[in-house]
């Protein structure tokens, strides 16, 4: 069986970690954008639309690199008993995507005028930002408990 100390987990264990930070980063400029400065301006719209376009484009490659050769198999390699948590993970991609692109298409039509529509966006940013949030922070407790399981310092 593969070990959580084995090379090819211990390399999809810092992409994950390095690839979370982008995420991060991403999801930072994204909460500061989601913020409507007063008065609303055209450009802040253009480049709230356009860092959402970006961050949705890179969170549907982001779950395709965990599900196709990444982490996920690896921690089910090294610990098949963790296989419902890496079930429940990638299930909750495939809840996610539709949330984002739904959110992106609702963004692009977007107008500085339509108010509500605007304010109802802004919320919707903030709110899907939580839950990839929160899926990631489970990501990483899953990699940290697979390792601690395996080294014996966890079950
Ligand atoms: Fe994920
Ligand atoms: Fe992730």
């Amino acid at each position: 069986m593969v070990n959580t100390r084995s090379p090819k987990f211990l390399e999809a264990a810092r992409w994950l970690l390095d690839e979370h930070r982008l995420v991060e980063k991403m999801t930072q400029e994204l909460e500061d954008l989601s913020h409507e400065p007063r008065g609303g301006r055209q450009e802040w719209l253009d480049r709230l639309k356009s860092t959402f376009e970006q961050f949705h484009a890179h969170v549907l490659r982001h779950f395709d690199l965990e599900e196709v050769g990444g982490y996920l198999a690896q921690v089910i390699e090294a610990r098949p008993t963790m296989a419902p948590r890496v079930d429940q993970l990638a299930d909750e991609h495939r809840q996610l995507k539709p949330i984002l692109s739904n959110l992106r298409a609702m963004l692009d039509d977007c107008r500085l005028e339509d108010r509500l529509v605007l304010s109802d966006c802004c919320s919707r940013v903030r709110m899907v930002l939580g839950y990839i949030d929160r899926h990631d922070k489970r990501e990483i407790g899953m990699v940290l408990d697979t390792h601690l399981t395996d080294l014996g310092m966890a079950d």
